[in-house]
């Protein structure tokens, strides 16, 4: 049993990660230091929201978004799909940011958008509706999407919220506030599913350019500061992209979210159990996580994905029906990296595992307490 208790303390802005996790990982057997990482003095959610949109009016993190085109082709397929449900209508976009997603709704024959945008970025979008000649269409208005008032109800919500691994951030409670505020009975959500995922992953040339490299340093042996690097390495989520070759066992869902219905009580706290069967040897270095979303309407609803349907299927329905009549927006290790990469938790020791061997435990994914929009995961693993 290896029970890691990761605290994510920063950011942050998604696109500007800076994850740390303040507790070490437990020893075996005990219990996890939940909460033990507030060192320093306590800040209020005002605030916590006031720096998170402040990141947002920083230009980089827009071009980024912007440029990942793996992302905005998706939203902009996904925008070209529902068309027709969109053409004549109302639409809000939950966090418009430089306004493209309102720009691709207005451009698609959307009747009114509301691009609602709580940070600074506002400003400018405002003047990109108007370069556009987009000002009978488009209304933006700089404000929090839990505070401000709109004319009218809503037929579709457009957003994109997902941080690193999906919940980071917690932009989406916001995206159900909209929803059950101002979306019309029937109304489309865009995207309408995300899916959690995590996999057992192997990175020996990560695990030792970061851990063994201080054992032989410039012919110098610096092994002291191994601890301090297994510790570090451990309980810092890291971002980065790793191929479907560093994957080695099918994913396990963590969670699968229909946004038609999901609850801002239900965001808080997730636990899922999984699994998982090696299909090498190889030494388990961490986990990796990741996902994807689908962007469905209200009739054609994505199934409820119970945890423990093979994965192998569930990938392959949805690539079926991906190309065929949804559009998903994937970013699994084996498809093309997005901005967002992968999510890995690292293990301070690396565990060897047989070929068909079982890896089985937990992983709690809940929202901090000091700072909700940061993540405080949990994760243990036999
Ligand atoms: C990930 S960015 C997406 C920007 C833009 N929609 C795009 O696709 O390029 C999310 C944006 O939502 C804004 N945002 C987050 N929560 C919000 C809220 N509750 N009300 C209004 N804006 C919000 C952020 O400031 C940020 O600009």
């Amino acid at each position: 049993m290896l029970p890691s208790h990761l605290n994510g303390h920063s950011p942050l802005a998604r696109r500007r990660p800076h994850l740390t996790a303040a507790s070490p990982p437990t020893s075996a057997g005990e219990p996890p230091a939940a909460g033990a990482a507030a060192t320093s003095a306590p800040v209020s959610l005002e605030e916590h929201d006031r720096i998170y949109f402040q990141s947002y009016s920083h230009i980089g993190i827009h071009e980024a978004m912007i440029k990942d085109r793996v992302r905005t082709d998706a939203y902009h397929s996904a925008i070209m799909h529902h068309q027709k449900f969109i053409e004549g209508k109302v639409v809000l976009d939950v966090g418009c940011g430089t306004g493209i997603l309102s720009v691709f709704c207005a451009r698609a024959g959307a009747k009114r958008v509301y691009a609602v945008e709580a940070s600074e970025i506002a400003t400018q979008a405002c003047e990109i509706v108007k370069a556009n000649n987009l000002t009978d269409q488009v209304v933006v208005i700089h404000g929090r999407v839990e505070d401000v008032d709109l004319e009218e109800k809503v037929d579709v919500i457009i957003s994109e919220w997902m941080g690193y691994m999906l919940l980071y951030e917690s932009m989406l409670p916001s995206v159900l506030f909209a929803r059950d505020k101002w979306l019309k009975p029937g109304g489309l959500i865009l995207p309408s599913h995300a899916t959690l995922f995590m996999a057992p992953i192997t990175n020996s040339e990560r695990y030792e350019g970061s851990v063994d490299f201080w054992c032989d340093v410039y012919g110098i042996n610096m092994s002291a500061l191994v601890p301090l690097a297994k510790k570090f390495t451990s309980e810092e989520p890291s971002i980065e992209t790793i191929g479907g070759e560093n994957v080695i066992s099918w994913p396990s869902v963590v969670k699968h979210i229909d946004c038609y219905n999901f609850t801002t009580e239900e965001f808080k706290s997730i636990t899922a159990k999984y699994k998982v069967s090696s299909m090498m040897l190889a030494p388990i270095h961490g986990f990796g996580f990741w996902f994807e979303v689908e962007f469905n309407g209200p009739q054609e609803s994505s199934p409820n994905i119970p945890s423990d349907l093979n994965p192998l299927e569930i990938v392959q329905k949805k690539r079926r029906r991906s190309s065929e009549d949804t559009v998903l927006l994937s970013t699994a290790p084996e498809d093309e990296p997005t901005h967002w990469q992968q999510t890995i938790l690292y293990f301070p020791d690396p565990i060897e595992v047989k070929q068909d061997q079982t890896v089985e435990g937990s992983v709690t994914v809940s929202q901090s307490e000091e700072n909700p929009r940061f993540l405080n995961i949990h994760l243990e693993c036999s």
